[in-house]
């Protein structure tokens, strides 16, 4: 595309129910975070089943400019963080990529010092990184800051007891990553239990770290003296899955799943069994683990409270309320993660759906079949909600995307083709 405006166009011709198989990609997730660990050690580490999205080839560019070699391709990456030199993340690069704040932990930790900016809000909510900042503090790092620039300094990192005051995913990966350097112990209480979590205390450990008690809420790190590269590969993406599973949901049809673990979807699963969808497991983990789902009637009503996992994950609000706006009865999503992720529930007006939003709660009373629509992505979920919503719609719709989709989603156009939907996508 050259010259053009960056605007990808989805046509999408409803009622056309999903059939197929899938694989799903690695886990965006898993991979940021990792990414940045990877700066821990001086030398080449290997990740594998890395999907080729936006935030990944964002997060090598800034990789690269702290003097990292990094090669990405066939969905391989290498991070060389031998010639790792620079501290300095540019305001530029924090704009384009909030999770730049998860370099924080590894720069103190391994450069002693790291100048960046405040990633600022989104369109789901504020987004600040407090918690980040007070168990870095915690630890023995100086950090000035006057609201846009942060500047952090520690000759050492020491261990520490910290209790989140809510267990934020990013401040628990930045905690981890400061403490395995650090000198002593470090115990984090109130911890998230993301399986994104859990990876990187994996993969950490797999570089030499000593860390315990991941998925428990409490994380405890003795500090090490050194950490090795390692190679790794990354876990199937449960948020790709569960959005191909409402997918499934709002069209009807019968699909099959594999490269994710159902045991880290339970309460996705959960809540589409309720819908009315018949979901068989095969193997609850490993590489040989098939999720098949047939969807042989419109969703029945849920009632859905998004939470810190192992709830109902937020991330997965969007595409399943739009399956809900197709469906047969009343439902009640309340958000509990964010103060303003209903942005997308609202664009299905577009498509004739009945959705009103109080506060943190939206209720929807479905609809069948929508009506075919025209819509802009506002965020990365949302946009494949819309996805969703078109699936169900009775007519040809049209969904703009600003490179939303692209940053979580390798292909979502060409994932649904896979399954059989009916899209045109080009590029203006
Ligand atoms: C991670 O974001 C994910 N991103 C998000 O996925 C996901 O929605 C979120 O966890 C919750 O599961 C990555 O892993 C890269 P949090 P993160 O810190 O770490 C508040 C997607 O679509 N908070 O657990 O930023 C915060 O405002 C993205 O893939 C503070 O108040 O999430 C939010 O309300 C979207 N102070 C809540 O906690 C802090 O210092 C949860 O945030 C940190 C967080």
């Amino acid at each position: 595309m050259c010259g053009g405006i960056g605007l990808r166009i989805f046509k999408v011709q409803g009622l056309k129910p999903l059939h197929g198989k899938i694989k799903i990609q690695g886990a965006k997730n898993a991979v940021l975070p990792m990414m940045a660990a990877s700066l821990l050690a001086e030398g080449r580490t290997e990740i594998r089943n890395v999907p080729e999205i936006t935030d990944v080839f964002l997060m090598a560019e800034i990789v690269r400019e702290l003097g990292c070699q990094v090669e990405f391709r066939d969905n391989v990456l290498k991070i060389n963080a031998f010639g790792l030199s620079g501290t300095v993340i540019s305001e530029k690069s924090v704009g384009k990529m909030r999770s730049s704040s998860l370099l924080l932990g590894p720069l103190l930790s391994r450069a002693g010092e790291v100048t960046t900016w405040y990633p600022g809000g989104c369109v789901i909510g504020k987004r600040p990184i407090d918690y980040h900042l007070d168990v870095l503090r915690s630890m023995g790092a100086e950090i000035l800051d006057d609201g846009g620039m942060l500047i952090a300094k520690a000759k050492k990192l020491y261990g520490t007891t910290f209790r989140f005051p809510y267990p934020s995913v990013g401040a628990t990966e930045n905690a981890v990553m400061a403490a395995v350097l650090a000198s002593g112990t470090t115990k984090l209480v109130n911890c998230a239990k993301e399986p994104e979590v859990a990876e990187l205390c994996g993969f950490l450990r797999s570089m030499g770290a000593k860390i315990s008690g991941e998925r428990t809420g409490i994380i405890t790190v003795d500090g090490v003296e050194k950490l090795f590269p390692t190679n790794h590969v990354t876990a199937g993406d449960r948020i790709c899955a569960g959005t191909y599973l409402a997918a499934a949901a709002a069209s009807g049809g019968k699909i099959e799943i594999t490269g994710v673990e159902p045991v880290i979807l339970v309460e996705p699963l959960k809540s589409l069994r309720k819908m009315g969808a018949g979901i068989r497991i095969f193997g609850a983990a490993g590489p040989k683990a098939r999720i098949c789902m047939a969807m042989e009637q419109r969703p029945a009503g849920i009632e859905i409270d998004t939470g810190p996992y192992p709830g109902f994950p937020t991330d997965l609000q969007s595409v399943f309320l739009a399956a809900e706006a197709a469906g047969s009865g009343e439902s009640r999503f309340r958000e509990t993660v964010y103060e303003a992720r209903f942005e997308a529930a609202m664009r299905l007006a577009a498509f004739g759906a009945d959705v009103s939003v109080q506060k943190d709660t939206a209720i929807i009373k479905g609809r069948y079949p929508l009506l075919p629509g025209i819509a802009e992505t506002p965020d990365l979920r949302g946009g494949a909600a819309l996805l969703v919503a078109a699936l169900a719609a009775d007519g040809l719709s049209v969904i703009a995307d600003r490179g939303h989709l692209s940053r979580g989603y390798e292909d979502i156009g060409r994932d649904l083709r896979k399954l059989g939907a009916d899209i045109e996508e080009c590029e203006l």
